[in-house]
């Protein structure tokens, strides 16, 4: 055989090896590997990962969800309960124990019943942050929703008046914000934990931006008040999409306990839409070149088509006459 083709099957054998065999084994001994749970929201992991002391009360918690899941929500009713809901979630929210109640325009779209019903019961546990409250749930900033919409019903009619609400189509963007954007900036987003950075001038004579110096100083009073709340300022999620897997990001926002016991970040109860359309918005802040590259794909490999072609048909003219 020609020596060419030898090394070229060893060099291609090499790569394989390490790139099915040793990279995964590697890649498996420095990271857990967290399998997911479809973004169903019924306890099964908060159960299993539970101190025995508190095993019985979730279970009794996620039990309890399941029958008022049954129940059929009455949406009319559920509006007049939601006005309990808006009293902290509306667009003059500020912060309140921490953190700023974030907007429920699309809280039907993008959330789980499930999620949304062991909410309203329960604030810390259906966050799974309630070893941060060993003292019962008043103390989350929403805790008092519990003990103000707490018979089956009720909390049935709210979830039916959520779900029923047609917002229009929620965009990547709007979920992001709704979901993770009161604790996480996105600075290539232009997001604060306020919400989109205003425009502002700054003064001609002066050079100077007072309005964004304003801005800029009520983010830091919010970003203290997070971190105080929350033991740290969560990170900026700029360019999280190409430091962690795709695999990372979803599990973990599914449940955070599984890959940092112990942390801060809640459940954020997203369903398959949901989830969808954050993940968008992190690809398309992490890497806005994607789509410029996907769009130029076929013109290179078009290019490189063509000028094989052309090459080919050079290199049988040159070999013409030789022969
Ligand atoms: C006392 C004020 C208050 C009331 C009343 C309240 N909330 Fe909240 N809610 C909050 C705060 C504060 C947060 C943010 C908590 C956090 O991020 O830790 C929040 C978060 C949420 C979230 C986002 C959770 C997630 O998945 O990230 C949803 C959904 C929600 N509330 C729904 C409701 C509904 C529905 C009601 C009415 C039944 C309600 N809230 C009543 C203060 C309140
Ligand atoms: C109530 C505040 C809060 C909300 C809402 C929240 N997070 Fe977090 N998040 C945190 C905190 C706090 C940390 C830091 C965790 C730690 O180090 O213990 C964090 C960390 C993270 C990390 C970093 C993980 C790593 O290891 O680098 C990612 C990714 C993340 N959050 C994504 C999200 C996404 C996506 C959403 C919205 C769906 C969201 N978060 C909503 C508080 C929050």
């Amino acid at each position: 055989m020609n020596k060419e083709l030898k090394i070229l099957g060893v060099v291609a054998a090499f790569t394989l090896i390490l790139y099915w065999g040793v990279e995964p084994f590697a890649h498996s001994q420095m990271h857990k590997h967290v399998e997911g749970h479809n973004l169903v929201y019924d306890g099964t992991a908060d159960i299993e990962e539970a101190s025995k002391d508190k095993k019985e009360a979730k279970k009794k918690f996620w039990s309890e969800v399941k029958e008022i899941a049954k129940l059929k929500g009455d949406p009319v009713a559920g509006e007049a309960t939601y006005a309990m809901c808006a009293g902290c979630h509306n667009e003059n929210a500020t912060n309140m124990g921490g953190v700023t109640p974030p907007s429920l325009e699309h809280a039907g779209t993008i959330y789980d019943k499930n999620f949304l019903i062991a909410l309203i019961k329960d604030p810390a546990m259906a966050t799974n942050v309630d070893h941060k409250y060993p003292n019962g749930t008043m103390t989350h900033p929403m805790g008092s929703i519990s003990s103000m919409v707490s018979a089956p019903q009720d909390i049935a009619n709210v979830v039916a008046y959520l779900k029923a609400k047609k917002a229009g189509e929620v965009t990547p963007k709007e979920a992001f914000i709704e979901a993770c954007s009161r604790c996480h900036a996105n600075r290539y987003g232009k997001l604060t934990q306020l919400g989109e950075i205003p425009k502002t001038k700054s003064n001609i004579k002066t050079g100077q931006d007072i309005e964004r110096m304003k801005y800029d100083q009520k983010v830091a009073q919010e970003q203290n008040a997070l971190a105080d709340y929350l033991g740290k300022l969560p990170p900026d999620l700029s360019i999280i999409y190409r430091a962690r897997s795709e695999h990372f990001l979803e599990t973990f926002i599914e449940n955070p306990q599984s890959q940092l016991p112990g942390t801060a970040m809640p459940r954020t109860g997203l369903n398959h839409e949901g989830m969808e359309k954050v993940m968008e918005y992190l690809e398309e802040t992490g890497d806005p070149s994607a789509p410029a590259r996907a769009l130029a794909g076929p013109w290179v490999l078009g290019f490189f088509f063509i000028f094989t072609i052309l090459a080919y048909l050079w290199k049988q003219s040159q070999w013409r006459d030789l022969h």
